[in-house]
């Protein structure tokens, strides 16, 4: 069946079930990952980070460690080549941390102070592991709270505003019938993916090629380029497994030291980083304290919407956890006052963690609307759906959709939502309180330039080359569906080409952007193609190509606020006896443009949504005040939802095509997570009486 859909024509291929194209590769272990890739004499090199937090690096003693066997090389700041960090990357300025071993000065604990290479991977590690760094140490400071005396309001940045105001805050608060004031905070967290952050990298006939996980070849071959001053055409990255990123695989140590080993010891050199090692090298979500103040009038209506969030960043590189900009989006009120201030400490820098900014600060704001609904005597869905706004609450644009309530209402239905008594702590079922809490998310949606080509071969297939990065969240599947139902042919005559920058620059797989932004530039290729073979002819041997480049087309993007939304639904048992919370069901209904592969959005939808469960309950990074590290920086001591905390979790949407996009994508990868801790703390509430604004519900804390 055909169908006309916007400006494409459809075969339905997009919008059906697919599984991934590269499954079975995948489970089989025929997938190669970059630290996978065999190339004839290859070295490998082991990272060495520093021990104090602060101070100088005042000796490395590499003699012994070049007398073990098969070591071949230490290098470290007094023999490394000098490196270029002045340059503005694709996601801002370079975290210095990525050019290694330039100076003597130690930020923080963890920070790279020498790179062993050796034949083989055990000789690296034990060579690691036996070189002595000595440092002249210096006090740190890596204690963060709310109200620090360093804390500073950030530069506005392509992020977001730090401040943004409407209205008279106080003078509303004070005419407030009910006001809720309350502080939240989240902690330190840390990403995990699955693989590790991994680079194999070679000079191939003058050009340096790497193969590396990251989420965007594009980006990660430009700052190489940059960093080593070459001609960007002579730096190829392929990246075509990536086991997980979400904000972390971006441009980080372990690729500039593989290629500077590289270059030094003219030979193929790998560079895989530990799980250990991950926990200071590769950025992680700052940890947050929010304050949150919401009058409202005796309906429940908003007068006031107060959210100031503070955070952390490095001494080296300022990155800000935009938490309070949610607001922004949220909640109609006549004054409203959100900002994101931070602090520099002796820490590493912090990164974009799926939806940096949106989870925690959904987080507090969720939590406070559920304190305003126990106030009103609202219920919470009431509450929100009163609450609505019809444009941006503060910036005024129209949304280019907003189908939020349309969640709610099937998110009630489906959960049961109308049956619930709103009163706390009444629900007992042998040893556990039984409760039930809910709360809004958004993500903002938008797009990024790309280029795309598309080939009509002379066998009757296509060719779609595009440098897409598939971190596991099914893109090289998406993008074969989006081709063929373009093309309204079977997707099996499709291939996809992807994850090599030699293809030409394309959007990364970030700010849930990735899937769109490809799609609208295999979407105008395809539509070129189209117009070329109409003409009819003879397809000769090469083929014929189509080519795109959405610059253009993407910028008429700012004139409207673009978000994904949805609905999270939790019910949980808490242990009186334990103070263990159990998440017996989660339900989440998402707007979220038009879904290309119900398969793996839901996968989408439902991991982020599983980090939820993890946010709410288990993850926080401890610090060490004395020595300024991370207690337990590892998988034993960094806990996570496991499948035995994980029950029926459900997603599904409702019809939301984004009105502006040649295929109706908004984006998918981080809404998930977004408001799915303050559901299951709403929850708790429900069921014990007792709010928990501080993250994670630990049993000690419940009790
Ligand atoms: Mo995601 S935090 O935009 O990789």
């Amino acid at each position: 069946m055909t169908t006309t859909t916007g400006t494409t024509t459809t075969t339905g291929a997009f919008g059906t079930a697919r599984t991934r194209v590269e499954g079975r590769e995948k489970v089989t272990g025929a997938a190669r990952y970059s630290g996978d890739i065999p190339l004839p004499d290859l070295a490998h090199g082991w990272m060495v980070l520093s021990t104090v937090a602060r101070g100088r690096v005042s000796a490395v003693e590499s003699e012994p460690v070049l007398a073990m066997p098969g070591v071949l090389a230490v290098i470290h700041h007094e023999n490394a080549p000098r490196v270029n960090l002045d340059y503005m990357g694709m996601i801002g300025k370079p975290d210095p941390i990525i050019g290694v071993f330039q100076h003597d000065r130690v930020p923080f604990m963890g920070w790279p102070v020498a790179l062993v290479l050796a034949e083989r991977p055990e000789q690296a590690r034990e060579a690691a592991e036996a070189l002595v760094v000595r440092y002249d140490q210096e006090p740190h400071d890596i204690g963060f709270t709310y109200g620090h005396p360093d804390m500073y309001t950030p530069p506005d940045s392509p992020f977001g505003a730090a401040v943004a105001t409407k209205g008279d805050v106080e003078a509303e608060l004070a005419a407030s019938t009910f006001v809720v004031d309350s502080e939240y905070t989240t902690p330190e967290e840390h990403h995990n993916p699955m693989e590790p952050h991994a680079a194999t990298a070679h000079w191939d006939g003058g050009r340096l090629e790497v193969f590396d996980s990251n989420q965007g070849s594009t980006m990660v071959a430009a700052e190489l380029a940059q960093i080593f001053s070459l001609d960007a055409e002579s730096v190829r990255v392929r990246s075509e497994h990536v086991g997980g990123g979400f904000g972390s695989k971006t441009t980080r140590p372990h690729q500039v030291a593989a290629a500077m080993a590289a270059t030094l010891l003219h030979r193929p050199v790998r560079v895989v980083m530990t799980r250990r090692q991950m926990f200071s090298t590769i950025g992680y979500r700052s940890p947050t304290a929010q304050r949150v103040r919401l009058g409202a009038d005796e309906s429940g209506r908003l007068r006031v919407l107060d959210h100031r969030s503070e955070c952390v960043t490095s001494t080296v590189h300022e990155f800000v956890e935009r938490s309070a900009t949610v607001g922004r989006v949220m909640y109609d009120a006549d004054a409203h006052y959100t900002s994101d201030r931070v602090v520099r400490l002796d820490v590493p820098s912090p990164t974009f963690m799926r939806a940096p900014g949106e989870a925690p600060g959904s987080f507090a704001l969720e939590c406070a609307m559920d304190e305003l609904a126990e106030k009103t005597g609202v219920d919470p869905i009431e509450l929100r759906v009163r609450n609505e706004p019809d444009r941006g609450p503060v910036s005024g644009l129209p949304f280019s959709s907003r189908n939020l309530v349309a969640c709610y209402e099937e998110g009630a239905r489906r959960f049961g939502w109308a049956d619930r008594d709103p009163r706390p702590g009444v629900r007992r079922e042998g040893r556990w309180l039984l409760g039930t809490g809910m709360a809004a998310a958004s993500f903002h949606s938008g797009a990024g330039p790309s280029t795309a080509a598309v080939t009509a071969e002379a066998d009757g297939t296509f060719t779609v080359r595009i440098n897409a990065a598939d971190i596991g969240t099914g893109a090289r599947t998406a993008i074969n569906l989006i081709a063929a139902d373009a093309l309204a042919v079977d997707p099996e005559r499709v291939r996809v080409v992807m994850a090599d920058s030699d293809l030409g620059p394309a959007m990364l797989a970030g700010g849930s952007m990735g899937t769109r932004s490809w799609a609208w530039a295999v979407a105008i290729a395809v539509s070129e193609l189209r117009e070329r073979l109409a003409l009819g002819g003879d397809i000769p041997p090469e083929g014929i190509t189509a080519r795109s480049d959405t610059t253009e087309a993407i910028g008429a993007l700012a004139s409207k606020e673009r978000h994904s939304f949805g609905a999270q639904f939790a019910e949980v048992a808490v242990d009186v006896t334990s103070g263990e919370v159990r998440v017996r069901r989660m339900l989440g209904i998402f707007a979220a443009g038009r879904i290309v592969n119900p398969l793996t959005a839901r996968n989408q939808f439902v991991g982020g949504m599983i980090w939820g469960i993890s946010m709410a309950l288990h993850e926080e990074a401890v610090r060490d005040r004395a020595s300024g590290g991370l207690v337990s920086p590892d998988l034993a001591g960094y806990h996570f939802a496991a499948n035995a905390d994980v029950p029926v979790v459900e997603a599904d949407w409702v019809d939301d095509p984004d009105p502006d996009d040649p295929v109706g994508i908004k984006g998918v990868g981080e809404v998930g997570i977004v408001g799915a801790a303050a559901a299951i703390s709403n929850a708790v509430w429900h069921a014990t009486g007792v709010r928990h604004r501080n993250l994670p519900i630990r049993p000690d804390r419940v009790l």
